[in-house]
């Protein structure tokens, strides 16, 4: 079996912004900075320069300084590159410079710099994630098609839950024998390090607790191809409660109050009842929606089990979905990286999570010893 690569797995993305300081950008940069490596270039000449320009995803340019062409410059990085940093002009809305700017063929998109930092964060999310896009169909043909495949099977659950419908059990087991009999491990590591940066929250998380469940299962010796079958079909099929929850619930920035937490912790149990109702979900896919907000001293929901009352596969997505939904960006929060991630699970203490899994989840994701983790 292929060891994940680790390197690949721990490297945040690299965007490269050249900016005078009196461009209003000042929240689009602290976000650059916690979610991306921020390099901060003093001219565009500099950018040029850059020995690994194009490795990074954006570079972000504002009308000052000016000391080459704008024109120039955007030409400069060759649209025609097989891997492409993003090119994104910033500026105000009506500026005669960014209507110019944005004429230019070589440029990939705008970013109104007098529009609000969030409006100014999404609209990078999307550029960034087409760039995902492209970077995913670099991988090759597999990578593409899963991708896709995930997409229309979550996109189909989400129509079929609407219409109060079955979701058949046939379209997400084909998509979990495809990606079991046809990718390796790094090939799935290599799609995690992408699809952070991908903006299609839903698809993104279903697919990343996904393939994470079925990475950590081979790690701990799962070895049946059924049963590697069922922990991918698990982890697409997690939080399809959640389809039931109304979006203004589900997108909620801040803190949630009693009640829409109440309605928040109900999505396990909408989930069993779905996949009970569709008929045809192995008891394991059911345990794994049921328990994976359960916590090991009792403390989770929706049912509060204890220890080995928590089935094991749900202890397995429970582990796999915190350090998703914390490595993953989101519209109303940066993207953890990978280490950060784990000193806040392990702080979690040992009450919450599976110890073992989670020992076994950084062993996994860093290789092996503490020693030889790879700094990010
Ligand atoms: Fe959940
Ligand atoms: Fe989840």
């Amino acid at each position: 079996m292929t060891k994940p690569d680790v390197a690949q797995m721990d490297c945040r993305s690299r965007v490269i912004v050249v900016t005078d300081v009196a461009y209003r950008l000042s929240d689009f940069l602290a976000y650059v900075e916690n979610n991306y490596a921020l390099t901060l270039a003093s001219s565009r000449q500099e950018v040029l320069a850059d020995s690994d320009l194009r490795s990074a995803v954006a570079v972000v340019f504002t009308e000052q300084p000016n000391d080459m062409d704008a024109r120039r410059f955007c030409e400069a990085i060759d649209p025609r590159w097989k891997e492409r940093p993003k090119v994104i002009a910033a500026g105000p809305r009506k500026s005669p410079w960014l209507t110019f700017v944005k004429g230019q063929t070589s440029v990939d998109g705008v970013i109104h710099a007098d529009a609000p930092s969030e409006q100014q964060i999404r609209t990078f999310g999307v550029l960034v994630s087409l760039r995902a896009e492209a970077a995913l169909a670099e991988l090759g043909p597999r990578a593409a098609t899963i991708w896709k495949e995930s997409a229309k099977v979550l996109k189909t659950i989400e129509v079929l839950v609407e219409a109060g419908q079955p979701i058949p059990r046939a379209a997400v087991h084909t998509l979990a024998e495809s990606v079991v009999e046809g990718t390796d491990d790094a090939l799935l590591c290599d799609m995690m390090r992408i699809l952070r940066d991908h903006h299609a929250e839903t698809v993104v998380h279903s697919l990343d607790v996904a393939m994470n469940m079925l990475l950590l299962g081979r790690h701990v010796g799962v070895r049946s191809k059924a049963d590697q079958h069922l922990l991918f079909e698990a982890g697409i099929m997690h939080d399809i409660g959640k389809m039931e929850i109304p979006s203004a619930i589900l997108r909620m920035p801040g803190r949630l109050t009693a009640d829409e937490f109440a309605v928040m912790r109900e999505h396990p149990v909408s989930a069993v009842r779905m996949l009970r109702d569709s008929g045809g979900y192995d008891e394991h896919v059911i345990w794994a929606a049921a328990h994976h907000h359960e916590k090991i001293d009792g403390s989770g929901y929706p049912y509060g089990l204890e220890g080995a009352r928590i089935s094991e596969i749900g202890r397995l997505a429970a582990v796999c979905d915190v350090f998703c939904a914390l490595t993953e960006r989101r519209s109303y929060k940066p993207s953890t990286p990978p280490e950060k991630a784990f000193e806040i699970m392990q702080s979690m203490g040992p009450g919450q999570l599976d110890a073992t899994l989670l020992e076994r989840m950084m062993e996994m994701i860093y290789g092996s010893l503490p020693q030889q983790r790879i700094a990010i």
